[in-house]
């Protein structure tokens, strides 16, 4: 098994506040790991390290094989590392003077010179596959939540990634188009594709996630298959976490 993420006694702060303790962490090439906890637990922290986003005060970090060291050390590793995991955001953040297509064809023509060509080809094909190659030509002010949201999926895919990290990626959107974002999520995780996912959806989370991890303060507290994790918790706070969730 290729190990995709490797996090080791990974400790990071936020000048006096420890948000991340001692995390240990792999995650295998082809895993869906679901990443669930309260509101501050630390769960975006925790995957904005993954592409150093975020830098860790301690202990090890490794994604595809590259060492991205803590804070102060070098960093020669992040630009490949960058290049090789892609990232969802809640609020989508696309650039809203390029048109869909150019938001998809910019990354690979910046970072990889890709030729326009080329480029336009793969936009063309992932708007395709995310289920809106006729919005093509249209600004993201013009498209609904959910198409730019997957319009942001297509994006980060044009890289090729090994990895992708999501965070939140519904959570910003109208209940109706909430499941069209999943499908494609869902989609993806059937393909192969690794990824780390920051949810609330926690029938998504049941029915995709080889693996579900509950944070709380910090730690990872318990983690495990979805259907053990859900209908077993082990621990008293992922008890206490799933009976609030689950409750509504
Ligand atoms: N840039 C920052 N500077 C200082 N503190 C921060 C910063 N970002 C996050 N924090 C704090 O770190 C803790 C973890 O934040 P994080 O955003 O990782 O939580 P989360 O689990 O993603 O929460 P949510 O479910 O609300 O998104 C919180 O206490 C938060 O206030
Ligand atoms: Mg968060």
């Amino acid at each position: 098994m290729t190990q995709i993420v490797e996090m080791k006694g990974m400790n990071k702060y936020f000048g006096k506040l420890h948000v991340l303790k001692n995390i240990d962490l792999t995650v295998e090439q082809g895993e869906v790991v679901v990443i669930i906890g309260a509101s501050g637990s630390g769960k975006s922290t925790l995957i904005r390290c993954v592409n150093g986003l975020e830098e860790y005060e301690n202990g090890k970090l490794v994604v595809d094989g590259h060492a991205l060291a803590p804070k102060g050390g070098n960093q020669k590793s992040l630009a490949e590392i960058r290049k090789e995991v892609g990232m969802v955001f809640q609020q989508f953040n696309l650039f809203p003077h390029l048109t869909v297509r150019k938001n998809v064809m910019l990354a690979p023509m910046k970072v990889k010179s890709t030729s326009q060509t080329v480029a336009n080809a793969t936009a063309e094909r992932l708007l395709d596959r995310v289920g809106i190659g006729n919005q093509a030509d249209k600004y993201p002010s013009q498209l609904s939540g959910g198409q730019q949201q997957r319009v942001a999926i297509a994006r980060a895919l044009a890289m090729e990634p090994r990895l992708m990290l999501f965070d939140e990626p519904t959570s910003a959107l109208d209940p109706e188009m909430i499941g069209e974002v999943l499908d494609v999520m869902r989609e993806l995780a059937r393909e192969g594709m690794t990824m780390m996912v920051v949810t609330h959806e926690m029938g998504f989370a049941r029915e995709v996630a080889d693996r579900v991890i509950y944070i709380h303060e910090g730690q990872i507290v318990e983690q495990g298959k979805p259907a053990d994790v859900f209908d077993n918790p082990q621990n008293e706070r992922t008890q206490a976490f799933l009976s609030r969730v689950l409750s509504h």
